[in-house]
């Protein structure tokens, strides 16, 4: 049987956290041997805010490198970096003509960015999730493994497809997100009531980087905003203990009644230094993993080759079906 086909991404726009890992990356490991995966560096998306040149190529290649290094393994996906397949601008291009202008200024990372940067609200930045759609549609994936906050993007890519099917025909497959039920909003450590970001530029105790050593780690656990109660439990109204939950389940693999088991009757300090521990022996072998690979030029350039030369091919396919469809002249 023909195996169903999943798209994901992450932009090399700054230093990954453990919210990227647990909404992304992690459940990506299990996915890969059961679908048809393509799994993308997001660079052309990460320029719709300013980047520095030097800086997004070595994060581009430590990105691949940690992809490499958590386990995803391109003997059986497809690992690429987005700019060097030109089909997805091209698709973003025809894409642009069936979305409303009013549809892409309601997303909300478009208000938040623009307003995060309100110097710079270029068309990049309101175009971002017709990019993102041109990513998934194609490569006619199936399903889209994203953190929560991404999902109304896929949506709009759901809402694009459907709209270019009815009005030229079946071409495309729609899209599902697949969001993991609590590890899909990994939450900041010192105000739970945001998501935990790559861009945190205020508190530097708010995330927690993959590039994090244990002490660092260690430290920002403990100096996670909780609450008065010093019971562990889950519940809504424990935004950050209910957030330090998530994570610690994410990296111990346990379910939220396992975690409030093992540490009932304990305290938040206690308790905060496990999570923490957990969490950093989870990171160290991904750290000096990374460092090898990124170490391995000519490996990790042979791997990017055939990424993008499997990445290409699939995605010519479909633009060239798109191309016949809208009426481009192809000269056969
Ligand atoms: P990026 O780089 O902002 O985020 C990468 C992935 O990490 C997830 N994520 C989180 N999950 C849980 N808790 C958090 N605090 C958290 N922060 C981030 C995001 O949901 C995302 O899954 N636009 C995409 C990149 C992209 C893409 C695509 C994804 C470009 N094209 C096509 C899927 C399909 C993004 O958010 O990147």
């Amino acid at each position: 049987m023909k195996k169903k086909i999943m798209y994901s991404a992450i932009q090399p726009s700054g230093k990954l956290t453990i919210g990227n890992y647990v909404g992304a990356v992690r459940n990506w490991l299990r996915l890969q041997h059961e679908y048809k995966c393509y799994f993308a560096v997001a660079d052309l998306h990460a320029i719709t805010v300013r980047q520095d040149p030097e800086a997004l190529r070595k994060r581009t290649l430590e990105l691949v490198s940690l992809y490499l290094a958590c386990g995803i393994d391109p003997s059986v996906c497809t690992l690429y970096i987005q700019s060097q397949v030109s089909a997805h601008a091209a698709l973003c291009w025809t894409l642009n003509t069936v979305t409303y202008v009013g549809e892409a200024s309601r997303m909300t990372q478009f208000k938040d960015k623009s307003q995060k940067h309100s110097d710079n609200i270029n068309m990049g930045l309101m175009d971002y999730p017709v990019l993102m759609a041109a990513d998934i549609l194609l490569y006619q994936a199936q399903y889209v493994p994203v953190g929560a906050d991404q999902k109304q993007h896929v949506e709009l890519a759901r809402d694009l497809a459907l709209r270019f099917n009815s009005r030229y025909g079946e071409t495309f497959t729609v899209p599902e997100p697949l969001i993991g039920k609590d590890e899909g909003r990994i939450a900041s450590l010192q105000d739970p009531s945001k998501k935990m970001s790559k861009s945190e530029t205020e508190n530097p105790n708010a995330s927690v980087y993959l590039s994090d050593d244990r002490d660092t780690i260690l430290r920002k656990f403990k100096r996670a905003v909780t609450d008065s109660e010093n019971c562990v439990r889950f519940s809504e109204e424990k935004s950050g203990i209910s957030n330090l939950l998530r994570i610690y389940c994410a990296f111990k693999g346990c379910t939220i009644a396992e975690a409030e088991r093992e540490f009932e009757g304990k305290g938040y300090g206690t308790f905060k230094l496990a999570v923490g521990e957990t969490v950093a022996d989870v990171l160290t072998p991904i750290q000096s993993e990374q460092a090898r690979i990124l170490g391995d030029r000519a490996y990790l350039n042979e791997q990017l080759a055939k990424g993008k030369r499997s990445a290409s091919y699939a995605a010519w396919k479909t633009l060239s079906e798109v191309y016949r469809k809208v009426g481009f002249y192809r000269g056969d």
